[in-house]
């Protein structure tokens, strides 16, 4: 190219460059950079895990046998079985747990014995991959007996295959690798009786030999990366509803969910039947995964754990009035659960609960702040007996952070009586849920701007996004209001402490309830768009709110706008977050005000999250459709300029 023909080229892209600009919309945003105001919260940003959707059992606790004790209420759901098969339960091995199964030979040299699991809508098998196979067995014979242990995929086909001698007429827990010679989706677990006598059978357990962390009880390692890679400050378990329960008696029981696994109950869990028209009847709760291993994970992210306790109330959309509200006179047994739960996480070794923390592996405390009372309960009901716990907690832990709840909904009748009684209790956070309409997220990025500064903390437990015209899916959309919306709590981390999306895991086989922000099957996870939104902003949640404005006004809505910054003090630099809702391109000019002259800020490792199609998901065929790309901005006189283009969420660092 000759130079004439280069200045051509040259001046005609200057030309379209300049063209577009005339046409863009251009925004000046004020930041001052002098005053570090609030600090934003280590909590600010976390996650909450409730056991719906197969989140759980067939999710992130990576046990793939489903119904391993033969302890639901039909006692071989999820087996089939060959041949002569009976299930006992006298002189159980484990109480709680009584059921299990005697495989004997049929007396027929052809004639097979055996069970076969189905898994969790299927079993995943990767190749090439080992798995853990172990069972509780004794021989009822003089001799020894065997076991063979066989991987099916979907054809039928063996794809592993391992034998176990059965040596001894007492119980003994045996255990046997198994290496995958194919990846399978949808496998089934198979055990023969490979021996002419009987043999007793219970806890048939298998797992991937790499869990997170490498931990025997494990959890599923792309899963509990995932939420690691969040970098949650808080981490909410285990419900949501299943802490009610539908009724007393299968709510949430603690107590139940540690100590050593073949011995934790087998509960129902309420998401088996709450929608009519997803109905999952064996759907039930292993305890597998329970509280000592929510503590662990909590700690394995850097996350200060938040558990929630039982009130006294199961679910009260399904009961109507008083037949599952445990008497205010008669809570002792409930107050007690929540002080020895305190005790189990932070307790020394030489106390009940902390002795029984320790023995289960975990010596050192779990360092407990926070503790919720009761799920989104509401009513009087609700508040005399969040009365009596909170009495309880203070007298014995006066240090303990309690949550309260506002109930169901973001407003309305019952939110507007418990925020003065949550006041009045004096907890320290105020628990809001809303699962609202995209206008509600556009509309109430200043939901925050005038609560009042002097009574609780605002914890944001449950939120999301339900874009109804789409059939509520994790599209764009949702995710960009999501993030417009959540300018409005960083804005206000003064007074916003804590929030977390919710629902967090969905199996595609097996949801009750969507959006959820990370979608599985057996194998592979779908990171969602909103899931980016999240991890964007709690990786980038910096120390101090700043003020950020246009025309001296907090930028939340005004022209498809938002907007909120933060300066991070261990990584010194300024973090801006602007999101566009609309669809045309934007040029925004950001001033720093207040930086000393000879500092010079630059801009680098800034992301943006855009797509020109606000319906678009991920999915299992498309995982990576939208996910954060680097995005680009330049820094002159310490004065930020972007240019954005419609539906775009941009996050840029700017470093001193
Ligand atoms: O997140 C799903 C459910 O929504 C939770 O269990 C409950 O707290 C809320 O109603």
């Amino acid at each position: 190219m000759n130079k004439r023909v280069k200045t051509l080229v040259l001046l005609f892209a200057l030309s379209i460059i300049s063209f577009q600009h005339a046409f863009s919309q251009n925004y000046e945003f004020v930041l001052d950079a002098k005053k570090k105001g609030a600090v934003v919260q280590s909590t600010m940003y976390g996650l909450f895990i409730e056991d719906i959707n197969f989140a759980a059992d067939g999710g992130l606790y990576a046990e793939l046998v489903k119904n391993r004790s033969f302890d639901f209420p039909q006692s071989l759901m999820g087996w089939n079985t060959f041949g002569k098969v009976d299930v006992k339960n006298n002189q159980p091995l484990f109480n709680r747990n009584p059921n299990y199964l005697v495989l004997s030979h049929s007396g027929h040299a052809h004639k097979h014995t055996g069970i076969e699991n189905e898994g969790y809508r299927g079993m995943g098998f990767q190749k090439d991959a080992s798995y853990r196979f172990s069972v509780w067995a004794k021989s009822l014979d003089t001799e020894n007996q065997k076991l063979r242990i066989e991987f099916i995929n979907s054809k039928n086909d063996i794809i592993a295959s391992a034998e176990l001698s059965v040596d001894s007429r007492d119980w003994k827990k045996y255990q046997v690798s198994l290496t995958s010679s194919a990846t399978e989706y949808k496998g089934r677990l198979r055990v023969f009786l490979a021996s002419k006598g009987s043999v007793a059978v219970e806890h048939v357990s298998l797992f991937p030999a790499e869990t997170y962390k490498g931990r025997e009880n494990g959890l599923r390692k792309d899963l509990a990366e995932a939420l690691n890679d969040v970098n949650p400050g808080v981490f909410r378990f285990p419900g949501g509803c299943i802490v009610e329960g539908t009724d007393l008696e299968t709510r949430y029981d603690w107590k139940k969910s540690i100590g050593p696994v073949e011995n934790r109950p087998v509960n129902e869990n309420r998401w088996h039947y709450t929608f009519a028209n997803r109905f999952f009847p064996d759907y039930y709760q292993s305890y597998g995964l329970g509280f000592y291993e929510y503590f662990l994970l909590s700690e394995d992210m850097g996350a200060e754990p938040l558990p929630i306790v039982n009130v006294g109330l199961a679910c009260q959309y399904q009961n109507e009035c008083c037949q599952a509200h445990v008497p205010v006179g008669e809570l002792d047994a409930y107050v007690q659960d929540a002080l020895d739960l305190i005790e189990f996480a932070n307790g020394d070794i030489n106390t009940t609960w902390g002795k029984v923390r320790a023995e289960m592996g975990h010596a050192a405390p779990f360092n407990l702040k926070f503790i919720g009372v009761g799920n989104e309960q509401w009513g009087e009901e609700y508040v005399e007996r969040l009365a009596v716990f909170t009495k309880a907690i203070r007298t014995k832990y006066p240090e303990m952070k309690i949550i309260g709840s506002s109930g169901p909904l973001a407003d309305g009748e019952q939110f507007n009586f418990l925020w003065p009684e949550m006041k009045k209790l004096k907890v320290d956070l105020v628990d809001e849920h809303y699962y609202k309409d995209p206008e509600w997220f556009k509309n109430s990025a200043t939901r925050y701007d005038k609560y009042d500064r002097k009574g609780p903390a605002v914890f944001a437990g449950e939120y999301a996004c339900h874009d109804h015209a789409s059939g509520k899916d994790n599209n764009f959309l949702s995710a960009l209001y999501e993030a417009a919306f959540m300018t409005g709590l960083e804005r206000n981390a003064d007074i916003v402490h804590m929030c977390t999306y919710a629902p967090l895991l969905a199996h595609v086989d097996a949801w009750q309830w969507k959006p959820d922000m990370i979608w599985f099957d057996n194998l592979s996870i779908v990171k969602t768009p909103n899931y980016y939104v999240q991890q964007l902003f709690a990786k980038n949640k910096g120390t101090n709110v700043l003020s950020l404005t246009m025309n001296k006004q907090p930028i939340a809505g005004d022209n498809g706008l938002y907007a909120s910054a933060v300066y991070d003090k261990m990584e010194k630099c300024y973090i801006v977050k602007i999101i566009n809702i609309n669809n045309g391109k934007i040029n925004v000019d950001v001033a720093l005000n207040g930086l000393p002259k000879d500092k010079k800020l630059t801009v680098s490792n800034s992301f943006m999250l855009q797509c020109d199609n606000l319906k678009l998901t991920n999915s299992l065929e498309n995982p990576n459709n939208i996910t954060p790309k680097p995005a680009s901005a330049v820094m002159n006189n310490n004065k930020l300029s972007v240019e954005m283009s419609g539906y775009t969420f941009g996050l840029y660092k700017l470093y001193e």
